[in-house]
């Protein structure tokens, strides 16, 4: 078979990464190696986001570039697959004129038999059919070895809460659970293959099983925490109408589940949520944070917030501000409102100009910085137990070493803040033997000696070497 060469362009969410793995997993059967963006690429995909205009915005500036690529390249294979081409649809092939294909959210399990057919008949091909949802949902495992430590997996695609300012429902379809056995199974591949944490993904995760009556959700997260060799387990999204005490308590009985949940609220005002009909009240979300904190004094939590959604009062964005202030949120995720196809809020009369919409999305980020800076803080001097990514990335490789030339290397803590640490003496620890790989992958434990605003900074600390640790999240093992 010919070898040939294929570049993935992800934007978007984590589960876009997740599908676009999967692409380039199945497109391997067909010859095609993924690479680096490449002028000698045969195949490139777009695998695209429609949640916010921006992200939109960006596929079509994107779209731009690659025609002109294409000009000198005809052979090169254009295609578009993921939200912007399950909404756009024929539409997108007409604008765009030298696309080869574009294939919706549920097209991934005949991806390959789509490019095989435009390969040899050199047709355009659109195929945003939803029929084959379950099949689409199925994974591939077959995994390469020394993949990265912290891996996505899928556990439900479609979202049915029809929030007014929401396109989802309309692009990813009716809600969908993976069976648990294939969850497990797609796991314990991963971890065979360097994994040492998993993200478990879904537009609302805490309905998980609930329409086929399977496992819920609290009962998957028990299963995978049996998973031997799996170190730590996340999940996003949830819905604050869904997330029950059986899923709070797991952050208390689960000893992989991680002490970071992502709860968006999105707005602090009872009426603008009634407006973005999010069901749930504004007392309703603080009392779940409020259990939350009982149950695991440590949590993390983060957030969703949409500055200026139509209606928005200068009184509710206030109620949004306040509620800010009551939860401190560990950090945030905050955009200015905007219209999206099919979206009922779209024809909502009582815009927010986009000055207005600026303004209050900076006061949202300014007020959230004093909060996240003094949560960063609250750590300086703590040891943290950090699973070790790998060496930091840093551009800049002036600071990938300290000034006395040691290594380095980035990971997260269980409450998910990113630490870049150096260990004093690395050649020794490493035996003389210096690899890059010493401590990818393991849980070591870091003493925490500076706050950023987006990362800390600390130093290994190297105990007692254990014979065993049952527990996982304080093991350090050389
Ligand atoms: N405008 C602005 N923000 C939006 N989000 C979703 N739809 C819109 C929209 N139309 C935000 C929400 C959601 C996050 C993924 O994107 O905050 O939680
Ligand atoms: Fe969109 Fe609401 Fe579904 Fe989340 S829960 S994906 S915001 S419709």
């Amino acid at each position: 078979m010919k070898n040939k060469y294929l570049h993935i362009i992800t934007i978007g969410c984590q589960m876009n990464i997740y599908d676009s793995e999967q692409m380039a997993i199945r497109l391997k059967a067909l010859g095609y190696n993924l690479i680096p963006f490449s002028e000698r690429a045969d195949l490139i995909i777009v695998n695209t986001c429609a949640i916010r205009e921006k992200a939109e915005q960006k596929v079509f500036s994107l779209l731009g570039r690659l025609a002109r690529l294409k000009k000198k390249n005809p052979g090169l294979i254009l295609g578009v697959g993921g939200c912007v081409a399950q909404q756009e649809g024929k539409k997108l092939l007409q604008r765009v004129p030298c696309l080869d294909l574009v294939f919706g959210t549920h097209a991934a399990g005949r991806l390959p038999e789509l490019v095989e057919r435009i390969e040899q008949q050199g047709c355009r091909i659109v195929d945003i059919g939803m029929s084959d949802q379950k099949n689409s949902l199925e994974s591939v495992l077959q995994y390469d070895q020394n993949i990265n430590i912290s891996k996505f997996v899928t556990i439900m695609q479609g979202c049915e809460n029809f929030c007014t300012y929401c396109v989802v429902p309309y692009v990813r379809g009716k809600e969908l659970s993976r069976k648990p056995e294939a969850i497990i199974r797609e796991i314990k591949a991963l971890v065979k293959s360097g994994a040492g944490e998993i993200t478990l993904l879904g537009q609302n995760v805490n309905s998980y099983g609930k329409k086929e009556g399977i496992s819920t959700f609290p009962e998957l997260l028990a299963s995978i925490n049996r998973i031997e060799g799996l170190k730590r387990i996340r999940f996003t999204t949830s819905h604050p109408k869904d997330l029950s005490d059986e899923l709070i308590e797991c952050f208390a009985n689960l000893d992989k589940l991680c002490k970071h949940i992502h709860l968006p609220v999105q707005s602090g005002s009872n009426r603008i949520l009634r407006r973005m009909n999010r069901k749930y009240t504004r007392e309703e979300y603080l009392e779940k944070i409020e259990k939350l904190r009982e149950i695991c004094p440590d949590i993390a939590v983060s957030t969703d917030l949409i500055a200026g959604f139509p209606g928005e009062s200068k009184s509710d964005f206030e109620d949004t501000l306040e509620l800010m202030k009551q939860v401190e949120y560990d950090s945030i995720f905050a955009f200015k409102y905007s219209d999206r196809p099919n979206a009922k809020a779209a024809g909502f009369s009582d815009k927010i100009s986009e000055n207005e919409k600026r303004t209050r999305l900076q006061r949202i980020l300014k007020l959230q910085e004093g909060f996240t800076a003094q949560k960063n803080s609250s750590l300086v001097g703590l040891i943290q137990p950090v699973l070790v990514e790998g060496l930091s990335k840093k551009q800049d490789m002036d600071n990938q070493y300290d000034s006395n030339n040691n290594l380095q290397w980035t990971g997260r803590t269980s409450t998910n803040k990113i630490v870049n640490f150096f260990h004093d003496n690395d050649r020794k620890i490493s035996d003389g033997s210096m690899s890059d790989r010493i401590y990818e992958g393991k849980l070591v434990d870091v003493k925490i000696k500076k706050a950023l605003l987006h990362s800390l900074k600390g130093k290994l600390v190297v105990p007692e070497p254990r014979l065993s640790d049952k527990k996982g999240d304080n093991s350090y093992v050389a």
